[in-house]
């Protein structure tokens, strides 16, 4: 059974952008490698991430990101059981907006987020939008 979850959660203080690069570099890995889709964006100090995968197999993982001390205040949007679509062949795509990000990229990861379950897209789409407004507008 395929399942999703998405959270929003704040950086630990102590956190480097080297060190949260890190976070996304071994997330991307790993979940490539598991067959787990989906986005995971940084911004001014808060995480939101969409994980689609095996249902067990997103289970335990969540349970490690819930404990990991990197970030804190984790509110999960949804966790559920979603059906098989021809969008589950997505990789992982991982979004840094530090100030390292390129305004223009934007639509770019509006376009790829058409690329997750039809089901979960459009709430998707809607937190997307309220975490990149502030950096629309600058
Ligand atoms: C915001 C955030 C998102 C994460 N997302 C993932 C992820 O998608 N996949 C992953 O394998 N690890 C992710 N991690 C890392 C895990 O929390 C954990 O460190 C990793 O699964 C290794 O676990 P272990 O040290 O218990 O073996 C994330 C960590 C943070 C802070």
């Amino acid at each position: 059974m395929r399942y999703a979850i998405s959270y929003v959660s704040s950086v630990s203080h102590t956190l480097s952008n080297d060190q949260i690069q890190e976070v996304l570099d071994y997330s991307r890995n790993w979940n490539i490698e598991h067959n787990i889709t989906g986005i995971l964006l940084y911004s001014e100090g808060n995480f939101f991430q969409v994980l689609e995968g095996d249902k067990d197999l997103l289970q335990s993982l969540f349970s490690r990101i819930s404990m990991d001390e990197r970030h804190r205040n984790l509110i999960t949007l949804f966790r559920k059981e979603v059906s098989e679509t021809k969008f589950n062949t997505y990789k992982s795509d991982f979004i840094s907006l530090d100030s390292r990000f390129q305004g223009k990229n934007i639509a770019l990861y509006f376009s790829q987020i058409e690329k997750l379950n039809p089901e979960i897209q459009s709430s998707v789409r809607y937190i997307l939008n309220k975490f990149t407004e502030g950096i629309k507008l600058s």
